[in-house]
């Protein structure tokens, strides 16, 4: 704990050694790392906005967690330009190599061989981390992008001391790891996990970013750096080409938006499910006053709400530049209508009576986020992944960048357990150049008077974390309750609730049992969920990280 507060520490310090611009305007950060926010006040305070700072907090998160998202991944930047009133979200999300191929992970029997999607460079889409990175600084920033990475690159020099998250999930992927020599040397040195807050230095990565900063996407896509990208994943067993690195291009594409009561949403649009379904779950919901209903009826109509919308996640959704979705219906509120008329007070669904196996896909539990907005409302909602921890394990020499494994986020067997025929299956099944279905759902939510800028990491767990929250932004509650609020979860199949030990009470659980809800406590605390806040009347900002995390939220110049 100490420790940890020394990290935060001395990155205030950071924060205050940055001498802020005179005319700038009041800026929130919340992000996973003190480090990370403190890289988006540096370039502030250079004269940036708060998009610079968006680029310089996701690079700076890409070195110091290192577990969570990086160069090696993907990720979605959720935008708002206040002066035009402009919305967009920068899809980054990694795309499947040109050969991969809809059988890739089975055997000859057509079973999915075990980890041969989580572990090892087979398991790797093509990164847009980098070129999402170039793209965000070069159009809608102020500084250059040398400037904007500056902050990460001496992050990865000269290092910073690792905490307690690193070290659990590094012990966690320590055997897929311990595979991979030139992963080991970077974060098992003489094959053991390190000592708690020693001072990880990646000069690799240093070098990769630095090449990024003078060529822009060049400088990892093209030249020395590819060329070391496309022959560690060959040494692993992948499946990368020059051309694949060439083809890969980062999409804008519009949000989807929705209402709850007077509060509008804006989220992700797939290739992420996210903002979909956390708006069918709300438009589920709207139709009830939630308030008036007691404490159990409540938890009930909520975990029915995400028991559809998730359903349909798995029927419908996957990369709307593969597949057809019918994003006009999923998101009309008499569709949301007859999802309702179908939910029981006094009886759960058994999630077998709405679509015979379907199984969602779990998703790495692992991801970052953070959120940002000036007191202009000029904001950024990002969500980062590599997947699982360290992603797949894999570390190109040379290079310093953990290559994702999201191709597990594929459904590797498409239709094979789906009770309606093909469509689940095909919806997000593996094609060349297909981005994975994501549930990173960074999101605003804005009143009359209020802008709020929220998102998490969880995998599947994003959407309902994301879902709870903004229910308790919407009964007038602070950042500071809606990332700390008590967590449950219904994602269709299996068919459960899972819940955080503070979550229900021993009343509840009885109770909801008695409905006919199956439950299952988690292990551990999910989520590190970042938000700010802007009140548009007052211009005051306020900000809160997830106390199950080691993130910080400052507000600041
Ligand atoms: N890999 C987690 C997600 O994309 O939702």
């Amino acid at each position: 704990m100490l420790k940890v507060c020394k990290i935060a520490l001395l990155s205030l310090l950071c924060v205050f050694e940055c001498q802020a611009h005179a005319e700038s305007p009041k800026v929130a950060i919340a992000s996973a790392h003190p480090l990370a926010t403190a890289a988006g006040f540096e370039v502030l305070a250079k004269g940036g906005n708060v998009y610079d700072a968006a680029v310089a907090v996701s690079a700076a998160l890409a070195v110091v967690e290192p577990f969570a998202s990086g160069l090696g991944g993907g990720a979605y930047w959720l935008l708002h330009r206040e002066k035009d009133n402009f919305d967009t979200l920068i899809d980054g999300r990694e795309k499947a190599p040109l050969a991969a191929h809809k059988a890739m992970f089975l055997d000859k029997d057509g079973q999915v061989i075990d980890k041969l999607s989580l572990d090892g460079a087979l398991a790797s889409a093509i990164p847009g981390m980098p070129a999402g990175l170039v793209h965000l600084s070069e159009k809608y920033g102020q500084l250059s992008l040398a400037e904007n990475l500056a902050p990460a690159i001496r992050y990865a020099q000269t290092g910073f001391a690792i905490g307690e998250r690193y070290l659990k999930l590094l012990k966690f992927r320590a055997d897929t790891l311990k595979q991979f020599p030139e992963t080991a040397q970077l974060f098992l040195p003489a094959g053991q996990l390190p000592q708690p807050f020693s001072i990880l230095r990646q000069p690799d990565l240093a070098n990769t970013l630095t090449q990024i900063a003078k060529s822009g996407r060049n400088g990892f896509y093209k030249g020395q750096v590819a060329d070391q990208l496309l022959e560690g994943v060959k040494n692993r067993g992948g499946i990368w080409t020059q051309e694949d690195l060439d083809a890969y291009e980062v999409v804008e594409r519009k949000p989807v938006t929705g209402y709850y009561k007077d509060i509008k949403i804006t989220s992700s649009a797939p290739s992420s499910s996210g903002g979909i379904v956390l708006i069918e779950a709300l438009n589920i919901l709207e139709g009830y006053d939630l308030a008036a209903l007691t404490d159990l009826t409540r938890k009930h109509l909520i975990v029915e709400a995400m028991r559809r919308a998730y359903h349909d996640r798995s029927l419908y959704l996957g990369d709307a530049d593969f597949i057809n979705i019918p994003v006009e219906r999923l998101l009309n509120d008499d569709y949301a209508a007859g999802l309702r008329s179908s939910i029981r007070f006094d009886k759960a669904l058994p999630s077998q009576q709405l679509s015979g196996q379907l199984e969602l896909h779990s998703e790495g539990i692992n991801t970052t986020h953070f959120s940002i907005i000036d007191e202009d409302g000029n904001r950024v909602a990002a969500t980062l992944s590599i997947n699982f921890p360290f992603g797949s394990g894999v570390v190109p020499a040379g290079t310093g960048v953990v290559l994702n494994d999201e191709m597990d986020d594929f459904d590797s067997l498409p239709g094979a357990l789906n009770g309606y025929g093909l469509i689940g299956g095909v919806a997000n099944a593996i094609a060349p150049g297909k981005r994975m279905l994501s549930s990173m759902a960074p999101t605003f939510l804005e009143t009359k008077d209020q802008v709020a800028v929220l998102g998490t990491p969880g995998g599947s767990k994003i959407i309902s974390m994301v879902l709870l929250a903004a229910l308790d932004f919407s009964i007038g509650h602070t950042p500071d309750s809606w990332v700390n609020v008590p967590r449950y979860h219904h994602q269709f199949m299996p068919d459960v609730i899972e819940y955080e030990a503070n979550a229900l009470s021993e009343a509840d659980i009885k109770d909801l049992k008695s409905l006919g809800h199956q439950l299952k406590p988690v292990r551990y605390p999910y989520g590190d969920m970042q938000a700010v806040l802007l009140n548009k009347t007052t211009k005051t900002l306020s900000a809160a990280s997830d106390k199950r995390g080691e993130g910080q939220a400052v507000v600041g110049q």
